[in-house]
């Protein structure tokens, strides 16, 4: 749009269906008002390309606004390819979705999410060279999780200190729900940090994974309504909903979910519960940091510092929702609107 504001309107929104390799695939671009397009590949056996296309659209509005929130130069894409990661994964139709990539010309760049390792990312790389954080083996950062849980872990203390008064999280009772490639490297922070924490995942692998990892972890069927100190969705989007937003029982909700919350009124029964919701796009930028790190080609303790500060942002967030009495997801997107307008303005 030319208004500055990152409407619902994406810029380009690309579908390829290859025979050859069986690939179905999306790409979708918000926004390059702050610079190229920036998102993982999501591979994900949706039930038809409706959900695909809903799914992609949303998320990569979110990374926009990630990239906003995060101060980084960048626009919002995302990709999503249809069908099982267990089951239809090949090489073959890896690099014929880099040739999609490469077709776009460099608007957007890839880079994993649900459903894609950094060893995708490697055979996605051979046909495409708008690829980040691959493994160290084919010259990436690789594996983004450890970043985004650290992240993550930042953005719970300064949600904290806004809590209790400090950001300590000794002593305090922790749900993480999802144990995958973010969620248990989340869980062994947290147990460093001397919090208590308790885990669920329907994945009996993900399960013992964590387990194998973390002893001190105890598992349970489900966290959201538990009786926690934090609840941290780390599993897929929208678990808080305006009912279940009613029975959470925990001060902070801060986790690394893209699209926490179903829809704006879960969010204002939160609010209105005195629940402290971390804007999901702010606690998770740790990947996306990483990555533009890694195109930048900027030292790796820079970057870590970079995601650490992410404890500021988060801090700020709080502070304007908490003055203006608005939700945090309102403050969030209020400064995020803010950084594009101004770009958007200086650009005329
Ligand atoms: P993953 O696929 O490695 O792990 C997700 C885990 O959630 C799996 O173990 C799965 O069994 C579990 N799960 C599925 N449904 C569940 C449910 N109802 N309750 C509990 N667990 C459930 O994915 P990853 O990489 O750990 O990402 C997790 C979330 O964080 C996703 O929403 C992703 O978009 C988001 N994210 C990930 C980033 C990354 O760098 N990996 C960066 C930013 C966001």
């Amino acid at each position: 749009g030319s208004s500055g504001e990152p409407s619902d309107a994406h810029e380009r929104v690309v579908f390829r269906h290859d025979h050859a390799t069986g690939l179905k695939a999306i790409v979708a671009i918000h926004s390059t008002v702050l610079g190229r397009a920036l998102g993982g590949t999501r591979f994900y056996p949706y039930g038809d390309e409706h959900e695909a296309l809903a799914d992609v659209l949303r998320l990569s509005r979110g990374m926009t606004y990630k990239a906003a929130a995060a101060g980084l130069p960048y626009g919002g894409g995302k990709a999503v390819i249809i069908g099982d990661p267990a089951t239809t994964k090949t090489p073959e139709l890896l690099q014929a979705y880099g040739s999609l990539v490469e077709s776009l010309g460099g608007d957007y760049v890839t880079g994993g999410d649900v459903g894609t390792t950094a060893d995708d990312l490697d055979i996605i790389g051979t046909t495409t060279s708008y690829v980040a954080t691959r493994t160290a083996a084919a010259g990436g950062t690789g594996d983004t999780a450890p970043l985004t849980a650290l992240g993550v872990l930042h953005s719970m203390r300064a949600a904290a200190m806004h809590a209790w008064g400090e950001p300590s999280l000794s002593g305090r009772r922790v749900g993480v729900e999802g144990l995958g490639k973010v969620g248990r490297r989340l869980v062994g922070l947290l147990l460093d940090e001397g919090a208590t924490v308790i885990g669920c995942d329907p994945s009996p692998e993900a399960r013992a994974l964590a387990r194998g990892l973390h002893p001190k972890l105890a598992l349970a069927e489900r966290v959201i309504d538990e009786e926690v100190d934090i609840y941290g969705p780390c599993a897929m989007g929208g678990t808080v909903t305006s009912a279940s937003a009613e029975v959470i029982r925990a001060r902070i909700v801060c986790g690394a979910a893209n699209n926490q919350l179903l829809d704006a009124p879960a969010g204002d029964v939160l609010q209105s519960r005195g629940i402290i919701w971390v804007p999901d796009y702010v606690a998770n930028a740790g990947g996306l940091v990483q990555g533009v790190g890694e195109l930048e080609g900027r030292p790796t303790d820079d970057v870590q510092r970079d995601v650490e500060a992410i404890f500021d942002t988060v801090d700020q967030i709080l502070r304007v929702s908490s003055d203006q009495s608005i939700t945090p997801g309102s403050a969030a997107d209020r400064v995020v609107r803010a950084r594009i307008a101004a770009a958007t303005s200086s650009a005329d």
